[in-house]
């Protein structure tokens, strides 16, 4: 009797668990380690996981938390977590929990899983995610190096380098079953990697680059499907990216080449009975460079002779007997480092818009859309024909291409057909960034259906969605998207089509924090940081370009400082605190290094840039020559030290060192109270010449004496309405800030005249005059094509900050990180009718979705579990107020904070929710 009880109350028990674990209804997903979504090869030890909660239940939030990490799937099938139970800990942590396991060591494969608690109940064991441990010391790659350190009779070594691609093979026999196979890569400049003639991998110009000399990233891949019992071929091809580039030799501080390209290659193989072997790089492996690809360089081209095709090149049994030894070299330098960021890839395939036959068999193809990467073609011709496509970003009246903005970069592809049936080629080792192609020496009548648009980017997802009831506002919004993805290219660039293509750290000062928004860029942006940190001088100069293939240490604030708000926007949006913790040492450095060098009476005395790029006088120029437009360079500096010494004092104190805290405010005030002194002019209320730019930067800064703000915050708004009748005067460092100031002053309606604006000069200005992506220029449609790009992102400012946080008003707040605490804030604008936006945060899906019309409001929202909002409804009554229909007082998620103004806040837990105003 007794035991049937308790058999009884042990069914009941399970039956009751399980049921209430249906209930709940929560589920986990996306879980990553160290935010990678393919975590294969990494070099860290302690790597970060975090998770995301999914439940159909409003107001859950997470208490706990267990993680385990086994050596097997099995063992983890069996919850035996031999290398990591992490116990239950109370804890509402789901993003960045430390591995803290048994020490990893190189080429380990962990498996990993996670379980939550809520306040809602628990939910199962996630699905099994994994990583694997690269290769963490010098001593575990085998092998050498091998490449050719030389050209060939067809190559010619001049500023437009011609250097074919080279080929190498190698075959091996494995002789037992393989149970596990694992490559690891580094192939400089760029690598294609075959095994058995299948190619590894859907990256595309792999790897990213860097400064090669500092560091080289190595690719890793499981490549056990690939690979059989018995004999395998091992096929690379090497072009030339950034490491062989000839370009750039016509000035004495652009990095003339890195070497010929080279590579190093370890196949470690496990076979079943447990033995394990490494397949490495050696002077056994074969090459040749007189394969197809006869050239390749990123700026002028690819072209490739398909009647020099090798068939069945990297496969098992091909005749490699004219083929020449590899040659062993000198290694690349840099420290070998696990790629932790995403290759490029081709990220969507579109259609041309028309051809156009512009002249004998000369064609224009139309893509529709400024993009960056290149095109694909299908074509039937007699072998030996000649396809020629030069790209271009505009057309001249004429009609055919328009250059000159191309400077000397000769962007033409080649392609000579074996004359075999329908061939299709795409180049392997080139980017183009451009809208119009031209086509010559196409056989047979061109069609817009032989041609695809194939755009190519870092592989990272599109996590933000953004919309308005303003067209203006959505074409610029695309137009952005564009420009964005255009420019991520293992490195954020300034522009992808002309003969520069660099990374400029002052192109993104805050344009990064407006891209993390829209794209998942947290690992493209935590590996620059590190590219800027290795371009760091051991005195802490920081160089305006990194990685610094053109050396330009001209020690300017605006641009370097770039390397700590981006330090700053990691934080915020995806709460890494881990690269503050690892740049603060070399921010520091070079914070000192400025202050102790170009500190002097308490003002920065070092500008280079000035407020790049303003509109100028006349429409032909590229820089304003008259100085009413300009801002004093000594005034950026000394402003803009004085933000970075602000961030610096929050990372101090982050990491818990009051210490330099204290010092970093107490250079603050000195260097406010001698800029006030000397550009503070308190009769005209304005700063310096009282440029916008001149007085928001001090006004957003905090900057202003107490009694002098309204003054010149008046001087701000009558300079904008009245003198530039309602359009943007502001360049690239004005810009970062003129949307989120004025909105944050209560003037959202005059940030919303000149982003809906579509006169000169404006975003919408160019939109309205053509335009797909963002101009260099506010006046790229007219301005001397000598520095005019159709593609750069730097004047976008914060205007995607403001799309989302003032418009759609998704926000992290201020006082945590990663919107775990969301202020849900839209600004109600005459005019803007609508907004909506979704964004993919660490911890889910937000959304904000509202309508006005006349007195009523209607907005829908969705929070994320395991977070909070404080959502801000246009109303002072709570009596006006429904949420699904119904009056919100006693609503479960929902709690009533305060009144503010006009404005009702209420604290809402994580589901969706939909509000009305009457
Ligand atoms: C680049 C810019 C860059 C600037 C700085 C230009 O040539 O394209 O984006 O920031 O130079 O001088």
């Amino acid at each position: 009797m007794k035991i049937t009880t308790h058999i009884f109350l042990l069914v009941a028990m399970i039956l009751f668990a399980s049921f209430n674990k249906q209930e709940t209804g929560i589920q986990l997903q996306n879980l990553r380690c160290e935010m990678l979504v393919n975590p294969e090869g990494i070099d860290v030890v302690k790597p970060r996981l975090s998770w995301e909660i999914i439940s159909p239940q409003r107001n859950v939030q997470q208490t706990a938390y267990q993680i385990l990490v086994a050596s097997s799937p099995e063992k983890l099938a069996n919850n035996e977590a031999d290398l990591w139970n992490s116990g239950k800990v109370n804890s509402d942590e789901s993003i960045h929990v430390k591995y803290a396991g048994t020490t990893l060591k190189s080429k380990k494969r962990v498996f990993w899983k996670v379980k939550i608690w809520t306040n809602k109940g628990e939910s199962a064991w996630s699905d099994n995610a994994f990583w694997s441990i690269g290769l963490l010391n010098y001593v575990d790659w085998k092998g050498r190096w091998i490449g050719l350190d030389r050209s060939f009779e067809w190559d010619n070594e001049t500023q437009f380098s011609r250097l074919s691609a080279r080929y190498f093979r190698k075959e091996f026999q494995a002789k037992k079953t393989i149970k596990q196979a694992t490559v690891y890569i580094v192939g400089l400049g760029m690598y294609e990697l075959y095994l058995n003639g299948q190619k590894v991998g859907d990256q595309v110009l792999a790897p990213v680059p860097t400064d090669y000399t500092k560091g080289v990233k190595y690719n890793t891949f499981d490549v056990t499907k690939l690979l059989q019992k018995g004999n395998n071929a091992i096929g690379t091809v090497l072009g030339n990216g950034r490491f062989y580039t000839m370009r750039q030799d016509y000035k004495p501080y652009k990095i003339k080449t890195f070497g010929y390209p080279k590579m190093l290659l370890n196949l470690d193989v496990e076979y079943t009975d447990g033995t394990k072997e490494t397949i490495s790089t050696d002077d056994s492996w074969k090459v040749t460079a007189d394969g197809p690809i006869r050239t390749n360089n990123e700026y002028d081209g690819e072209e490739y002779d398909a009647t020099k095709e090798m068939p069945n090149w990297n496969k098992v049994g091909f005749s490699d007997s004219n083929w020449l030894k590899a040659q062993l070299v000198q290694e690349a330098g840099g420290m070998f480092e696990a790629q932790m960021t995403e290759n490029m890839k081709v990220m969507e395939t579109i259609k041309p818009v028309s051809i156009k036959n512009l002249k004998d068999n000369t064609y224009i193809l139309d893509m529709g859309q400024n993009m960056a990467g290149w095109l694909r073609l299908r074509v039937k011709g007699k072998k030996g024909d000649k396809v020629t496509l030069r790209f271009a970003e505009t057309l001249q009246s004429t009609g055919e291409l328009f250059v000159r903005n191309l400077r000397d970069a000769k962007v033409t592809d080649v392609y000579t057909l074996k004359g075999d049936g329908q061939e299709i080629w795409e180049p392997s080792f080139v980017y183009h960034g451009f809208r119009y192609v031209e086509i010559t020496g196409f056989p047979t009548f061109p069609t817009i259906d032989d041609f695809d648009g194939r755009v190519v980017y870092d592989d990272m997802a599109t996590i933000g969605e953004f919309e308005t009831s303003d067209k203006t506002i959505n074409q610029i919004y695309k137009n952005a998207y564009w420009g964005i993805r255009s420019n991520y290219k293992g490195m954020p660039v300034d522009c992808p089509q002309r003969n520069e293509r660099q990374p400029w750290l002052g192109d993104r000062t805050t344009g990064a924090y407006g891209e993390s928004f829209i794209f998942d860029n947290v690992r493209l942006y935590s590996k620059w940081l590190n590219d800027i940190e290795q371009a760091q001088k051991p005195d802490g100069s920081i160089p305006d370009v990194a990685p610094a293939f053109w050396r330009y240490y001209g020690d300017n604030v605006t641009w370097p400082g770039t390397y700590i708000t981006i330090a700053d926007m990691l934080y915020h949006q995806f709460g890494d605190k881990e690269t503050i913790k690892k740049h603060y040492p070399s921010m520091k450095k070079w914070i000192d290094y400025m202050q102790e060098k170009y500190l002097v009476d308490g003002l920065i005395t070092k500008d280079k840039y000035g407020d790049w790029c303003v509109p100028p006088e006349s429409l032909a120029l590229i820089h304003a020559k008259d100085p009413a437009l300009q801002t004093d360079g000594i005034l950026l500096a000394s402003a803009t030290y004085v933000r970075l010494l602000d961030v610096m004092q929050q990372f101090a104190r982050l990491l818990n060192k009051p210490e330099d805290a204290k010092a970093y405010s107490k250079v603050a005030e000195e260097i406010k109270k001698a800029f006030n002194q000397k550009f503070l002019n308190t009769q005209k209320g304005q700063y310096s010449n009282g440029t916008v730019t001149a007085n928001l930067l001090p006004l957003v800064y905090e900057m202003i004496p107490a009694n002098e703000k309204t003054k010149v915050w008046n001087n701000i708004v009558n300079k904008i309405l009245v003198d530039n009748k309602g359009h943007i005067s502001t360049g690239v460092i004005g810009t970062q800030w003129l949307m989120r100031g004025l909105s944050q002053n209560g003037r959202a309606d005059i940030a919303y005249k000149i982003a809906s604006n579509r006169y000169y000069p404006s975003w919408g200005y160019m939109a309205e005059n053509g335009a797909t992506t963002i101009w260099e220029l506010w006046n790229g449609d007219k301005a001397n094509p000598e520095m005019n790009s159709g593609n750069h992102v730097m004047l976008l400012g914060d205007l995607i900050i403001w799309y989302y946080e003032n418009i759609a008003g998704i926000k992290s707040a201020k006082d945590a990180v990663a919107f775990k605490k969301i202020i849900m804030k839209p600004e109600m604008i005459d005019g803007l009718n609508a907004g909506k936006a979704s964004y993919h945060s660490m911890y889910g899906t937000i959304k904000s979705d509202w309508k006005k019309d006349g007195n009523k409001f209607q907005w829908n929202i969705c929070i994320p579990a395991n977070t909070k909002s404080l959502v801000y409804l246009p109303t002072n009554s709570l009596e006006k107020v429904t949420e699904g229909g119904k009056k919100v007082a006693g609503i479960e998620g929902i709690k009533f904070v305060k009144t503010e103004g006009k404005q009702l806040i209420v604290e809402v837990s994580s589901g969706n929710y939909s509000f009305s105003v009457n």
